[in-house]
């Protein structure tokens, strides 16, 4: 007889991993909006020292690495949260805050771990569709904000999408949501963001203290391999709940010694970020020249829509046999799209060179 699991685990939608892990000649990964660029020198030297010290626990607060992000952010510390990615961090503020009967709103199709939230607490999901442009349609969403709602998520830019809305946007919303209702903004891409200044938000975090900022050191710092994010609150309340659900030593040692080197290279981040972005313009002129539908990016990635003469798998397999991994929509949500990651300028060539292929039918060599 199989095992009998939960009715919480039966719930939990189960995520397709990002495959070619395995294969002896390495892919070209644009499939998980990673950074193509390898750690900074001077981090893999902080890698290297914390390495000696390994027999130790890690600093169960991560002392260091939030003073050094309330120094850059102007955010006291003990408003500022660390986890061990910040999926760790939305994770923990899902079983902080929701419960059966509780209602979690976010909109659709957005970041695919939300729908964990609700499914591992037994609370209400309320999605709210995108509008015409693919961005969250915040007045749609105020209007399902009930007495029951706990947890509000804004993913922006938005992950499939790519699509941002103007921060003022964001700030009119947040006036109309109710003090008690957690608003999480998550920010994992906000350094690509080329309609505002990345750290403009950080203001609302004074009139809102029921606002979360998520950031992540996985995507612009191109840390994803250590896991570490981090979540600037708008009181104290969310980081002491947050760590009341996690166990002691989320973050390890390793991680956090990497991230609080990483901080210090604000110069090297900046160009890392001018060079995606000159490839997100390359990528997506190429894309409009064969005629896709694609939106606008404010993100490490785009999305774009295949139209009815092209079959998502096929497409998906076509691309593979080529040695190029990208997301396709179905796993999130909205079957004939892809989402891809920018990469190196050789590496977003293959992507282009093997989709004008498989788009025109030439057989795979
Ligand atoms: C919108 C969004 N939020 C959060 C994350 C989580 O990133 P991490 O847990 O690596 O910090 C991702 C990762 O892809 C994401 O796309």
């Amino acid at each position: 007889m199989a095992i009998e699991f939960s009715e919480r685990i039966r719930r939990i939608p189960v995520y397709p991993a990002a495959g070619g892990y395995a294969d002896a000649a390495p892919p070209v990964r644009l499939a998980s909006n990673e950074s193509p660029y390898p750690p900074l020198p001077a981090v893999k030297d902080a890698i290297e020292q914390a390495i000696g010290s390994l027999n130790r626990y890690p600093d169960p607060s991560n002392s260091l690495l939030r003073t050094r992000l309330s120094e850059r952010y102007g955010v006291p510390t003990q408003q500022i949260a660390i986890g061990n990615g910040s999926c760790d961090i939305l994770l923990a503020a899902g079983e902080a805050l929701l419960e059966p009967g509780a209602e979690l709103v976010y909109a659709w199709p957005s970041f695919s771990v939300y729908p964990h939230l609700s499914a591992a607490s037994g609370a209400t999901a309320v999605t709210v569709p995108l509008d015409q442009q693919e961005r969250h349609d915040l007045t749609a969403m105020l209007r399902e904000i009930t007495v029951a709602t706990r947890l509000v998520v804004v993913c922006n830019p938005n992950n499939p999408t790519s699509t941002a809305v103007a921060l003022s946007n964001i700030a009119s919303f947040l006036e109309e949501v109710p003090p008690h209702v957690c608003v999480i903004l998550d920010e994992a891409y906000c350094e690509f963001n080329l309609l505002e200044d990345p750290d403009s938000s950080v203001e609302l975090l004074h009139s809102h203290p029921n606002l979360v900022l998520l950031r992540t050191f996985s995507k612009v710092y191109g840390l994803c391999g250590l896991r570490v994010g981090f979540a600037l609150c708008g009181s104290p309340e969310m980081p002491r709940a947050l760590d009341q659900v996690r166990q002691p030593f989320f973050c390890n040692a390793i991680a956090q010694a990497a991230a609080t080197e990483a901080l210090a290279h604000q110069d090297a981040v900046t160009e890392r970020v001018t060079r995606t972005i000159a490839e997100r313009i390359s990528v997506q002129e190429r894309l409009l020249a064969l005629g896709l539908q694609v939106a606008e990016s404010q993100a490490n990635f785009c999305w774009l829509h295949l139209g009815e003469e092209h079959e998502e798998a096929e497409v998906m397999r076509g691309l593979e046999q080529r040695g190029v991994l990208v997301r396709g929509g179905a796993a999130l949500g909205c079957e004939g799209a892809l989402r891809v990651t920018y990469g190196t300028e050789h590496e977003n060539l293959r992507f282009l060179d093997a989709l004008e292929e498989v788009l025109l039918g030439v057989n795979a060599r």
